[in-house]
């Protein structure tokens, strides 16, 4: 576990640069408050799980890191945007996010929602410009369609609007399921397919495999997130969070949704075993899998 924790913190060193020189030169043309917001969410905290993602798809290939820094950036500033328009009052209403005061806490409102904004287009802007050695053009381009798939209507926001919508009372496992994949697991799954295309042209069976187990440690990342919002409360405010009755937790109880997460976790290693007989060597991917479910926060 060292190794691991060794390397998760150096994808965190990699992206933080990557991510630092684009907020750089971007305040040094325009000094703003946006700018600080943009910094305040994506920068201060986190663990960096699907950059993580990224950078072990990628080398399962043999590849660089400097062919995977800017998928692992820009799939956080994805990720960075999204939490800061969940924490907004109009959606979960938090006060904190990593323990701190959430953006619009801190820079208001308007601020948040357009840090939001400018984190997402950031992105783009990083897929479609930064240096990606190994990469060929083809697969930079699909790498964006992926990136975008996964954070619209198709993906994270049709999960988060399924999540916020008040007329979906009926708690069912399907419903749960449904936005489960999407709000959360769409991102996890689309770390994986753009280390792969970094990588270049796969087997479909390698894909198959590499997004089945994002799937199922997609969907036991959210599981966990729930079961640790409702076992250590003590750090959140959710006064008004609309939806907190869509959980695992809330509609099978806390012992069934741990069994649901140790569910998830061992189909997610039937899949790297799959991946390992084809002979790759799949000891982080293992690892990262047994961190989501028994992570503290
Ligand atoms: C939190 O994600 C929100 C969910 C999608 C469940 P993370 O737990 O990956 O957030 P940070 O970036 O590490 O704070
Ligand atoms: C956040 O889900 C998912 C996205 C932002 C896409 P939650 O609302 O359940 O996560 P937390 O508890 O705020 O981190
Ligand atoms: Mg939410
Ligand atoms: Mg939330």
């Amino acid at each position: 576990m060292i190794q691991f924790i060794s390397e998760l913190q150096e994808s965190c060193r990699c992206v933080d640069a990557l991510l630092e020189r684009y907020l750089y030169a971007i305040s040094s043309k325009h000094p703003t408050t946006l700018v600080q917001a943009m910094r305040y969410g994506v920068l201060l905290g986190g663990k960096r799980l699907r950059p993580f993602l990224v950078y072990q798809t990628g080398r399962l290939f043999g590849l660089n890191q400097n062919s995977l820094d800017a998928p692992a950036a820009a799939i956080e500033c994805i990720h960075a945007y999204s939490l800061i328009h969940d924490d907004l009052p109009a959606m979960d209403n938090d006060q904190l996010r990593r323990s701190k005061p959430t953006c619009h806490i801190k820079f208001g409102d308007t601020i948040a929602l357009l840090a939001g904004d400018a984190l997402h287009t950031l992105a783009f802007t990083i897929l479609a410009n930064a240096s990606m050695p190994a990469v060929k053009t083809k697969e930079r381009l699909k790498m964006i369609s992926v990136l975008a798939k996964a954070s619209g209507a198709e993906g994270m926001c049709f999960g988060q609007a399924l999540d916020l919508d008040e007329n979906l009372k009926n708690n069912s496992a399907e419903l749960l399921e449904m936005i489960h994949r999407n709000k959360t697991g769409a991102l996890i799954r689309a770390a994986v397919h753009m280390g792969a295309l970094a990588a270049g042209k796969k087997s479909k069976q390698i894909i198959h495999y590499l997004d089945s187990y994002a799937g199922a440690i997609g969907l036991a990342f959210q599981v966990q997130d729930d079961i640790l919002d409702l076992i250590k409360d003590n750090e959140r405010i959710r006064k008004n969070n609309k939806c907190s009755h869509k959980t695992y937790p809330s509609l099978l109880g806390l012992d069934m949704a741990r069994a649901k997460v140790i569910d998830l976790y061992n189909e997610s290693l039937t899949y790297l075993e799959d991946i390992k007989a084809i002979g790759y060597n799949t000891s982080m991917l293992v690892k990262l899998a047994r961190y989501i479910i028994e992570r503290k926060k």
